[in-house]
């Protein structure tokens, strides 16, 4: 995504679109894990080493890295969103840094899926992160003026198709991707990650490419049924819908993130007895979900690590809920929303020089378990005090309890769970559940409680 908030259009209009035939795809992440932690613009270095020491033994069951394409030079976190050249040479690792991590993730049990931009390249001329020379519309060896769409003026009309889909993002030279030499030169950059071994794309800006475009640069690698999570952001009224990109793949559903935050900061839990498809969102085998990410951290529009035990608290509902695949986003503190990341990505520890890691917060790291734990099980016993006190099960395997209300609250809840003693992962304390499948809890304010079947002991 580009540096700027993108304007919503707000005229309707009615497009009728052609449709597509339906396709073979990998939606929903492939295997038994389908949790990704998304280290935003750590090194590859680092994240080789946190896939080892925690992603591994937490369970989940992918890293997303930032782009690893030779990018435009400065400090800022988006110059890494306007690539200059195909070679691995961004801020963040060289080839065989990038292919060590890859190899490392595998060992310890973790897919890799890489934050791709295809949609553009840069705004600018000069010097590349890994020498090459460019200016906009000319990367040498690669593209030439000819391969760029028509439109050189800026996106200003969400309402409009053309203009959303040929036109520059943010005034990014915008690739002509209905070009099959631009189609070609897209799958060669892709087929040379898959040749490293990387399990997935996270596909930049894709409401700015056309589905079918995408459609046929995926047709073109050597693995076309690769997992695939397309960031298309909804919005009313708006030409490009994100119902058009799921014949390829997964897509990111944003209001699932915007009305989390909504219903966190302003409306009551109990609202989320039917979250997901029952709130018209896209089907949940095809949706990827977040409680946030890096553009919505930084414009609001979502919670952020600036809200605290709120911001925990959503992160826990969203790991024990069933829908979507989950991201949970992984950066770095920031007062200026420009300012790239500390030590140019390196992180020598969690929680030093600003870097956040709440992947790692023990409230959300032991979540992935939970869900791992719980897949495929349907929502049980929801009970809801009408307000901000919530709990429910997943099936005979797991069970959940939030309480953020400001005051404690200490209840007899009816689980489907077999009798037995279990480890409340979020306070590391033991819970004892009857033969009646009932157990009494007390939880403070801004606090969960969840047990799970496999988990007996802390
Ligand atoms: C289970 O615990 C609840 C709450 O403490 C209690 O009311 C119930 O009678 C218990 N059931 C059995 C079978 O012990």
């Amino acid at each position: 995504m580009a540096p700027k908030n993108l304007a919503a259009a707000a005229s309707l209009m009615a497009v009728a679109l052609n449709a597509m035939a339906p396709a073979v795809v990998n939606a929903s992440p492939p295997g038994s894990k389908d949790v990704t932690a998304v280290l935003f613009e750590w090194s590859y270095a680092s994240v080789a080493r946190e896939c080892t020491n925690t992603l591994g033994p937490a369970g989940y069951g992918f890293v997303q890295v930032s782009p690893p394409a030779e990018h435009i030079q400065g400090s800022q976190w988006w110059t890494s969103y306007q690539p200059v050249s195909y070679r691995i040479a961004g801020r963040l690792g060289d080839r065989a840094a990038f292919q060590n991590m890859v190899n490392t993730c595998h060992s310890a049990g973790v897919l890799v899926v890489v934050d791709t931009i295809i949609n553009h390249m840069s705004a600018g001329s000069g010097t590349g992160t890994g020498g090459s020379s460019y200016t906009k519309y000319n990367y040498p060896g690669l593209y030439s003026s000819y391969d760029f769409d028509d439109c050189t003026s800026q996106i200003n009309n969400y309402a409009d198709r053309w203009n959303v889909q040929h036109c520059e993002l943010v005034g990014l030279a915008d690739l002509d991707t209905s070009e099959t030499y631009v189609r070609q030169t897209i799958a060669s950059y892709m087929n040379d990650l898959l040749s490293l071994g990387v399990d997935g794309f996270r596909v930049d800006a894709a409401k700015h490419i056309a589905t079918e475009d995408l459609a046929n640069i995926k047709s073109r690698l050597a693995n076309a049924g690769i997992y695939w999570k397309q960031e298309v952001i909804y919005g009313s009224g708006e030409a490009v819908q994100p119902t058009e990109y799921t014949s390829n793949g997964d897509v990111q559903e944003f209001r699932y993130a915007y009305d989390l935050k909504r219903v966190f900061d302003n409306e009551r839990l109990a609202y989320l007895s039917n979250y997901g498809e029952g709130w018209g969102y896209m089907s949940s085998s095809i949706a990827g979900v977040f409680v946030d990410n890096h553009d919505t951290e930084r414009n609001g529009q979502t919670l952020s690590y600036k809200d605290d035990a709120k911001y925990t608290l959503a992160n826990v509902f969203m790991l024990a809920y069933p829908y979507g695949a989950p991201d949970i986003n992984s950066g770095y503190e920031f007062s200026d929303t420009d300012a790239g990341p500390p030590n140019n990505g390196v992180v020598s520890a969690c929680w030093q020089d600003s870097w956040k890691c709440q992947h790692a917060w023990p409230e959300i790291m032991r979540m992935v378990a939970f869900r791992n734990a719980v897949r495929g099980q349907a929502v049980t016993n929801w009970w809801d005090n009408g307000n901000n006190q919530i709990a429910f099960g997943r099936g005979s395997r797991g069970f959940i309890a939030i309480n953020k209300e400001s005051s404690s609250l200490t209840r007899t809840f009816q689980t489907s769970l077999p009798a037995g003693t279990y480890c409340n992962v979020q306070s590391n304390t033991a819970v004892t559940v009857n033969s009646s499948g009932q157990f009494t809890a007390t939880l403070s304010s801004n606090t969960a409680l969840a047990i799970y079947v496999g988990k007996s002991s802390c």
